[in-house]
């Protein structure tokens, strides 16, 4: 009798092992469930990762860190005669993302659990690589890099987006302006996993050389993040962001609710008509694989 083997779990690299677990558990649980609020909050800065992807209708697309598959699916209509995979390291938001991509009548997507940093992709099978605010977080960026060239034909182009630095983001300033309720918050690490993982040209430059990557371009893209129809619902959404918790940690509960009037308050000072939004600017990267 021959014993059925049971799935295999994606290879994780150790270093990004704390990530996949997050991503795995409450904050992709989130991500899944808010996935329009999520889109719509980044959707200024997709159309400069249309222009910098330039995908051509047979182009084999590879999305990274695709969470619940909004590039993915951009990418396949683009790629109306190629195909476009998504990768990414949750599983309940690559649940979301082949319900929606099938809702859609997409037949040419293909989404993978894996860690994009090792995964062993087929070498050369991509014409370009793409990334929505998914590729800041590898433990080796030069690592993730290189598998990522790897994928990629000689030539083949890669576009990213990632978040410029904290002081370039008055999203960000103000949601952790209201939290810090007057403590000194440390600053985001620099070069380290995390939204800021992409920020400093210079590192993003010596990371892509060292990858095996050419050309490559940091254009700035400013924008805003959308957080909600009104102030009442941008509240909802951001209160339940994981930043949040971490930014209440260590507040009793009388500073937790001054901080959370005041984050309130700090929102509803940026109503529009055209709902919350705060400013925010991103890199877009692109380049080339080394011929
Ligand atoms: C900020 S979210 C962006 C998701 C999506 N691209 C979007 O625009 O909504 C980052 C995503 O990157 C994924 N991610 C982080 N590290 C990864 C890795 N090493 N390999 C694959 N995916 C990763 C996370 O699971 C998460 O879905």
């Amino acid at each position: 009798m021959t014993v059925p083997t049971p799935p295999q779990p994606p290879l994780v690299d150790v270093r990004n092992a704390e990530m996949a677990e997050a991503w795995n558990g409450a904050e992709g649980a989130d991500w899944a469930v808010h996935a329009d609020r999520y889109d719509a909050a980044s959707a200024a800065f997709d159309p400069a990762l249309a222009d910098g992807a330039r995908i051509a209708a047979a182009d084999r697309v590879l999305d990274v860190g695709c969470g619940a598959g909004i590039s993915t699916r951009a990418a396949a209509r683009a790629a109306s005669a190629g195909h476009a995979t998504g990768i990414d390291l949750s599983a309940p938001l690559l649940a979301e993302a082949r319900r929606r991509s099938a809702a859609a009548g997409l037949g040419n997507t293909t989404f993978v659990q894996g860690d994009a940093q090792v995964h062993p992709f087929e070498p050369g099978a991509h014409d370009v690589v793409v990334s929505r605010f998914g590729a800041m977080f590898f433990g080796d960026p030069v690592a993730g890099f290189a598998n990522l060239a790897r994928a990629l034909r000689p030539g083949g182009r890669l576009a990213v987006l990632s978040w410029q630095a904290l002081a370039r983001n008055e999203w960000l300033l103000t949601i952790r302006g209201a939290l810090a309720a007057g403590r000194p918050l440390p600053e985001p690490p620099g070069n380290a996993p995390g939204p800021f993982g992409l920020a400093d040209p210079d590192h993003v430059r010596r990371v892509l050389a060292a990858a095996g990557f050419e050309s490559v371009d940091l254009a700035g893209i400013p924008g805003t993040v959308r957080l909600g129809a009104d102030p009442e619902d941008a509240f909802g959404f951001v209160s339940g962001l994981g930043l949040i918790r971490g930014l209440l940690g260590g507040l009793d509960d009388d500073a937790r609710r001054a901080a959370l009037d005041d984050l309130r308050d700090r929102l509803a000072a940026h109503a529009t008509p055209d709902g919350v939004r705060l400013g925010a600017s991103a890199w877009l990267t692109t380049a080339r694989r080394v011929p």
